[in-house]
């Protein structure tokens, strides 16, 4: 059994006083999330005020970003170890946005998890096509590289921890969900590729998130197939009631 992971994508939103009332509301409008696990990404300003007061909460924490190096000459960035010291627990890797705004490539989004591996945060890492790439039939394709390329050279042990996230670009931002099965069968190619690459075993325990315009009204089906083990959520994470309403359809 894998159990479900929910996590709050909170991209460039939230100033400290508002992340720490969104956290607040988390953790007293749902005391115990059941057998799911709880993940939110805040932005960086707001990493140590969302730490502080999830130490005594189920909540767990995720950068958003960070360079692959360990520390040097890269202004504006920061390292794995930064995340790790101001008590991030899971990375996001190679999200759409970062792919399509700041050239992330399957290449560094490999060096990235590495990275990650390396200073024991977990990846929790973007895969997905844009709508052009599907409707000129290039799933397959496009998905198949970035698992090939983004994966490489990871053992079996890391494989296994990993957190993949599916999330078609086209149903980011923009309300458009694929349907459940859409969804569930781009999540079973993307474990019979797991399958491939390592093993049964992996390909078994791997979690896999669905993410695109997720919502406390379409959870639940999405939620009830049987590759998706959970949900990186966006704009519906950065209200209390509806990434409750979330949390809950996950544990149904
Ligand atoms: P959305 O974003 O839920 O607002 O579509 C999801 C994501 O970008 O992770």
């Amino acid at each position: 059994m894998r159990t479900p992971v929910i996590a709050g994508n909170w991209k460039m939103n939230m100033h400290k006083r508002q992340a720490l009332e969104l956290v607040q509301g988390l953790h007293y409008g749902l005391t115990w999330p059941g057998e799911v696990d709880v993940i939110v990404a805040p932005p960086f300003t707001a990493l140590d005020t969302v730490v502080e007061f999830c130490a005594k909460s189920y909540i767990s924490v995720a950068g958003q970003n960070m360079h692959w190096e360990e520390s040097g000459a890269f202004t504006g960035e920061i390292s794995p170890s930064f995340l790790k010291d101001a008590g991030a627990d899971y990375i996001l890797i190679g999200h759409s946005e970062r792919r399509k705004y700041f050239g992330e490539t399957n290449e560094i989004v490999n060096k990235k998890i590495k990275a990650a591996f390396q200073h024991n945060l977990i990846p929790i890492v973007c895969f997905g096509e844009t709508l052009e790439e599907r409707e000129r039939g290039d799933f397959v394709r496009v998905i198949e590289q970035q698992i090939l390329q983004g994966l490489t050279g990871l053992t079996h042990e890391e494989g296994s921890e990993l957190i993949i996230a599916y999330e078609p670009v086209w149903a980011i931002g923009t309300g458009k969900t694929a349907t459940p099965t859409q969804a569930e069968e781009a999540h079973a190619f993307i474990r019979a590729h797991l399958f491939q690459l390592f093993s049964p075993d992996v390909a078994d325990a791997v979690r896999i998130l669905y993410g695109g315009s997720v919502k406390p009204k379409n959870s639940r089906e999405l939620l009830s197939q049987k590759n998706i083990d959970g949900a990186l959520v966006g704009g519906a994470a950065l209200k209390a009631e509806d990434f409750i309403g979330i949390i809950k359809s996950a544990n149904a």
